[in-house]
């Protein structure tokens, strides 16, 4: 396999389970100096052992996105241990499943889904990005970035955000040389897409069945996606939201599939 990061510092939120887990390895196996930060540290460390045990460079550190002075903290810290940031992905998320009339914590969703977002983007540009005059940022949003899908609206609204919040800050961040992109995952195997299923078996049944490539995403299909957006492969490519869903925000939303 080419080495695409060699040397290069990548931080990974929510990198102790799911799509942030596989693409933390990923970039590992491609060279990369890894840093795993997730508010479950133990299995952040977990991971980061397993990497190490890989052949990879890993670590791990304990952070919430949501709190804006920890993201700061963490941010200095990996600076100070590596000299720099190279590529951000800022991948880690949350669902909340409720109805609208009944959805108590739409500003959670928001600072996790959201906020955490811009506060690590912000972090990374001020701390290393803006003054190496180069740097690649990968925001994970999902295909509930652009469209609305029913039961979470915080999700919704803060995953749209995410793929304005991409727009914005490629546009403004060019002039330092700093690409922001964005993945739009569909419905992708890990312990969120597994949660959804177990709530709602028939429901996300249909739901996969609709896919038109017919099957769920691998953590892998995101993982491929996202270190092709951060690597100089994609160095031309900046403010994009690139659907990873096996064909669905192609079908339009009306038609039932013809197999
Ligand atoms: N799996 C899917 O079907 C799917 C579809 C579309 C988008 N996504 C998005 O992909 C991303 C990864 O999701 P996943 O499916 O791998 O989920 P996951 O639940 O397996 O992993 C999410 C990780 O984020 C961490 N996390 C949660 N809140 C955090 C916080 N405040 N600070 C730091 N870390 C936090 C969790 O500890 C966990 O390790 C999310 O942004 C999610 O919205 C997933």
């Amino acid at each position: 396999m080419s080495k695409r990061f060699s040397g290069k510092v990548v931080v990974v939120t929510g990198a102790a389970s799911g799509i942030g887990l596989c693409t933390a390895r990923m970039f590992a196996g491609e060279g990369a100096i890894t840093v795993l930060a997730d508010l479950n540290l133990p299995d952040a460390e977990k991971a980061a052992a397993a990497i190490v045990g890989e052949g990879g460079e890993a670590i791990a550190f304990r952070c919430d996105i949501a709190d804006e002075t920890e993201v700061q903290r963490v941010a200095q810290d990996v600076v100070s241990r590596f000299g720099r940031i190279d590529v951000l992905v800022n991948n880690a998320g949350i669902s909340i499943t409720a109805v609208a009339e009944r959805y108590d914590r739409f500003a959670q969703s928001v600072a996790v889904n959201l906020c955490g977002a811009f506060y690590w983007s912000r972090a990374a540009g001020l701390g290393s990005m803006i003054a190496n005059g180069e740097g690649a940022i990968v925001n994970v949003a999902s295909i509930a970035g652009l469209a609305a899908i029913p039961g979470d609206i915080g999700y919704v609204s803060a995953k749209h955000g995410i793929v304005g919040l991409t727009k914005a800050l490629a546009v403004e961040w060019a002039k330092y040389g700093i690409r922001v992109n964005c993945v739009a995952p569909g419905i992708t195997k890990s312990d969120m897409a597994q949660a959804a299923i177990d709530a709602e078996p028939v429901f996300m049944a249909e739901r996969i069945g609709r896919v038109p490539l017919g099957r769920m995403g691998d953590a892998e299909d995101q993982a491929r996606a996202i270190l092709f957006l951060a690597s100089d492969e994609a160095g031309y490519v900046s403010g994009v939201t690139l659907p990873v869903d096996g064909g669905q925000m192609a079908l339009h939303s009306g038609m039932p599939q013809k197999r």
